[in-house]
């Protein structure tokens, strides 16, 4: 049977505070520490008094004890502890609804370990964050039989989304990757085009340019935000170019402003690839309204998910209708059964839509906790040695799909590749960065674009989701400053 709690001695230290010490400095500790309790010792003997949590303090202030006064003036529970010889088993049945950390004491009661219950062990680096609403609206349409794309789900999941986005269209599909293909085809792109796309991206950017015919056209990306750098874009114009897909890589936009400025003075179509950027600001508007159309993932990794789903958003009437048309078998919506394009069955379920218009509903929500997490993560990190947090330009709105941090091995002592693996070994879960698709078999251009390889190569994203806690996050910031502290220490045996 299955232990759900991890023994925590590091982080004893952290959390103890002597008796004799204000209410307030206890405070402290008890928000530095990250686990919402301390632990309360005698000052000279460091002998276990008694644990004190964030909520008793709570309590004592509103009952009127002065934040400044001795933390004894505190009235505690009786705390459950446990003898560093306990059995894991048995240890197992003391945790409760109040009882998530136990102090494991040896026989002088000084507290030598700590058993803290989790049930997330194992931190992924993304999971959706699926909530009672979503059930609903999936359960209301097998109930009623509506599972394919007709249905009023997919509608009121267009609109919603279009007004989030602040467009006046949203036409669903099946993927982010389809929705690209649309967005391509409703453009005419085709055969002998050429579209230029950041070479540092999920491959699918590139594969819906190769699916019409076209051939996408790899640029570098520029160091701050890692999106494409739009100094480098003008010299690979050529007649042949039509269009522009910028990609707001990570959940940070890409610089917007000089791109439309390119593609107006070339007369080029801009398709914002924003599957990673739901919510994500521009100069204050949203990703994916800024270009003439943009496009969204809904991926279970994704800000919000439909399971598999895409969006194209636009204020083109005449985009939007071609691309109904085109996800639909290319049917003519006034006369049924009658083809004059060819079409595709691109089109989204009203399942897939249910789970979207219960996700709508707490976008907000999602994308508000996925900027504190990554406020904590900054905290946590913005002081290690060889290490690069992830951008947030001053005219950006950064949503964070993946927190992503730039690992400079020989700063840091160990490569990005080593130290997801030794953060493996502890249970936590990291993603290397995309390699550069102009390096990929399948394309392989032979080009040098060194900024996107080396970003690329460096890279490694964290656990990301809104889900996640504080103390998951300490715990994580905490493993890597340890795994660092030891590469110092062997690097000062080897000097010895
Ligand atoms: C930048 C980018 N573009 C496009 C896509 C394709 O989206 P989907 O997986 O929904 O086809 C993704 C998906 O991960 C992506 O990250």
């Amino acid at each position: 049977m299955q232990n759900h709690f991890t023994y925590l001695k590091e982080r004893i230290e952290d959390i103890s505070a002597g008796e004799d010490k204000s209410i307030r400095e206890v405070l402290k500790q008890i928000d530095k520490g990250a686990l919402g309790i301390a632990l309360l010792v005698e000052p000279d003997t460091g002998i276990f008094k008694s644990i004190l949590t964030d909520g008793d303090v709570r309590r004592a202030l509103i009952r009127g004890v002065d934040l400044d006064s001795a933390v004894s003036n505190v009235t505690r529970p009786k705390s459950i502890t446990a003898s560093i010889e306990t059995p894991p088993e048995k240890l197992s049945k003391l945790f409760g609804e109040a009882v998530r950390i136990i102090p494991l004491l040896d026989s002088n009661n000084r507290v030598v370990d700590l058993a803290l219950f989790d049930t997330r062990i194992y931190l992924p680096v993304s999971e959706p964050n699926l909530g009672d609403k979503e059930l609903k609206y999936v359960s209301e349409c097998i109930l009623t039989g509506w599972v394919s794309s007709a249905g009023k789900y997919v509608t009121r999941f267009e609109q919603m989304f279009a007004e989030f986005c602040g467009t006046e269209f949203g036409i669903s599909s099946s993927s982010g990757t389809t929705a690209l293909h649309l967005s391509l085809l409703a453009l005419g792109i085709g055969p002998g085009d050429e579209v230029i796309v950041p070479s540092f991206t999920f491959i699918s950017t590139a594969n819906a340019v190769v699916y019409t015919g076209a051939t996408p056209v790899f640029v570098d990306s520029e160091s701050t935000t890692w999106n494409i750098d739009p100094q480098k874009i003008e010299q690979a114009i050529t007649s042949r170019t039509k269009a522009i897909i910028p990609v707001h890589i990570y959940g940070h936009p890409a610089e917007m402003f000089p791109i439309l400025e390119i593609a107006d003075k070339y007369n080029l179509a801009v398709i914002e690839d924003a599957a990673e950027a739901h919510g994500a600001l521009y100069e204050g508007r949203k990703t994916g309204s800024l270009g003439d159309m943009g496009i969204f993932s809904f991926y279970g990794n994704k800000i919000i998910t439909t399971g598999e789903g895409g969006m194209v958003v636009t204020d083109n009437k005449e985009l939007a209708d071609k691309i109904r048309i085109l996800r639909d078998h290319g049917m003519d919506p006034q006369k049924r059964y009658h083809h004059s394009v060819l079409g595709y069955n691109y089109r989204m379920t009203n399942i897939q839509a249910a789970l979207g218009v219960g996700q709508m509903e707490r976008i907000d929500q999602i994308i508000e906790q996925k900027c504190t997490n990554a406020f904590f993560y900054t905290e946590e990190l913005k002081n290690i040695p060889g290490l690069t947090l992830p951008p947030n330009a001053k005219w950006a709105r950064n949503i964070y799909w993946l927190y992503s941090i730039l690992v400079d091995e020989k700063e840091f002592g160990i490569s990005a590749v080593e130290l997801g693996e030794r953060l493996k070994i502890k249970s936590i879960e990291t993603r290397p960065l995309f390699p550069p698709i102009h390096q990929q078999p399948i394309y392989d251009t032979k080009q040098i674009l060194p900024v996107c390889e080396k970003i690329s190569k460096s890279g490694l994203s964290l656990p990301s989701s809104a889900n996640i806690r504080k103390n998951e996050i300490h715990r994580i910031a905490w493993e890597i400053k340890k795994i660092q502290k030891s590469i110092a220490n062997d690097r000062c045996d080897t000097l010895l």
